[in-house]
């Protein structure tokens, strides 16, 4: 983080709310789409504009889990492990997508592109194994479709 400029881009969010604490939650969401993430320096700058301690801060960013404290990607995928999907081959599927990226489930890509993630059932069972690229639903996947389906996301 460039610490001036990056504080003054933080500055201008907690101005738009008139620096109150009652809006930590939309001051912490705008700061997070600025940033990619909650930068801790960011946290520190916004508690101590809204008069909160940081701890606080902490405590409300750690609870949402729309709130990352490290850098993210520019897509998010969800991959499916719950039981229909996991039945249906998820598991070497979601091998091709770490081996395609280079990462773990958990992790971003060095270049920031993706964010691998895995949850249990996407709510749409019927279109198992199934992924979602941030609002993008990909059903009855399969491993040779993956590296097609990822080069289409910059
Ligand atoms: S188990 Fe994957 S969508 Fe339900």
């Amino acid at each position: 983080m460039q610490l001036q400029t990056e504080l003054d881009s933080v500055d201008q969010i907690v101005d738009r709310y008139s620096g109150e604490k009652r809006s930590l939650i939309g001051i912490l969401h705008d700061t997070q789409t600025e940033y990619g993430y909650l930068p801790r320096e960011a946290i520190k700058r916004i508690a101590e504009r809204v008069e909160i301690p940081l701890s606080q801060a902490l405590r409300v960013a750690s609870f949402y889990a729309a709130f990352s404290f490290e850098p993210r990607g520019r897509h998010l995928i969800n991959a499916c492990l719950g039981t229909t999907c996991h039945v249906r081959g998820m598991g070497r599927i979601l091998e091709k997508i770490e081996s395609d990226l280079g990462v773990k489930a958990g992790e971003t890509t060095a270049d920031r592109r993706f964010t691998l993630e895995t949850l249990r059932c996407l709510g749409c069972c019927s279109l198992a194994p199934v992924m979602r690229i941030d609002e993008r639903t990909y059903g009855r996947l399969k491993r040779d479709k993956v590296e097609g389906i990822l080069k289409r996301f910059e």
